[in-house]
């Protein structure tokens, strides 16, 4: 048990750090826009290490390997970074700053906002790869990184409790609301979104450096 706790540490500490690294990279963003433009399009970030309970249950779900290599081929959201904005361009826009950063190397992408889910969910999802430098070298790690407004953060924590509180199996009046209320989450993003054009003009360099 006490080897299989190191292992298990050793394993997960790139992860850790490439959370770290993408936190960073975000932050710094984050802290330039608010000197240069006056206007923060970052809300908050959070992150999450998977735990080694949930890291099982999706072995188990996906038929993989329990074997270290076997879990990092095939396990990529073990690091996870929330990114919520204020606006949807403001979405694309930190989407687009960080990957083109040039150690930020772009998997996969899964757009929920250009295509929601059938249950109303929206989000940009991307898995990165990034260089985390450790004594004995660098190691790429992957790290997904969800994207998505205050509105779809509200709507999704919602539905995540629910979906819990019912094991997965929600009545299917609670789901039909749900989703009546994703609609109304995407008109206030459409509503907000227009406003804040009005206010600032065109783009976030654009007119005068009003925050709203
Ligand atoms: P997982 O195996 O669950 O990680 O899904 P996936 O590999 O098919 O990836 P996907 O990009 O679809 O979803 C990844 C993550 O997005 C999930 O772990 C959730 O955090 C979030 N997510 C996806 N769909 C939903 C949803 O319908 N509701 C909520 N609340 N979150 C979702
Ligand atoms: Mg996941």
């Amino acid at each position: 048990m006490r080897a299989f706790r190191e292992s298990f540490a050793r394993f997960i500490m790139p992860y850790k750090f490439g959370i770290d690294e993408v936190t960073t990279k975000v932050s710094i963003l984050r802290e330039e826009f608010s000197e240069l433009h006056e206007y923060n399009p970052i809300e908050h970030i959070s992150s999450r290490l998977k735990s080694a309970e949930s890291i099982e249950q999706k072995i188990v779900r996906k038929q993989c390997e329990p074997s270290y290599d076997a879990i990092r081929e095939s396990i990529t959201d073990i690091a996870g970074v929330r990114i919520v904005c204020s606006f949807v361009s403001d979405v694309y826009h930190v989407f687009d700053l960080l990957t083109a950063q040039e150690d930020v190397h772009v998997l996969r992408v899964k757009d929920y906002i250009a295509a929601p889910k059938p249950n109303g969910y929206k989000s940009l999802h991307a898995i990165v790869e990034i260089p985390v430098f450790l004594s004995e070298g660098s190691v790429l790690v992957p790290v997904e990184i969800q994207l998505r407004t205050v509105a779809m953060d509200f709507w999704a924590s919602l539905e995540h409790k629910i979906y819990y509180k019912y094991d997965g199996d929600v009545p299917a009046g609670i789901l039909r609301d749900l989703t009546a209320a994703a609609d109304t989450a995407n008109d206030l993003d459409v509503t907000m979104e227009k406003l804040h054009h009005q206010v600032r003009g065109a783009g976030p360099t654009d007119g005068i450096p009003i925050a709203i």
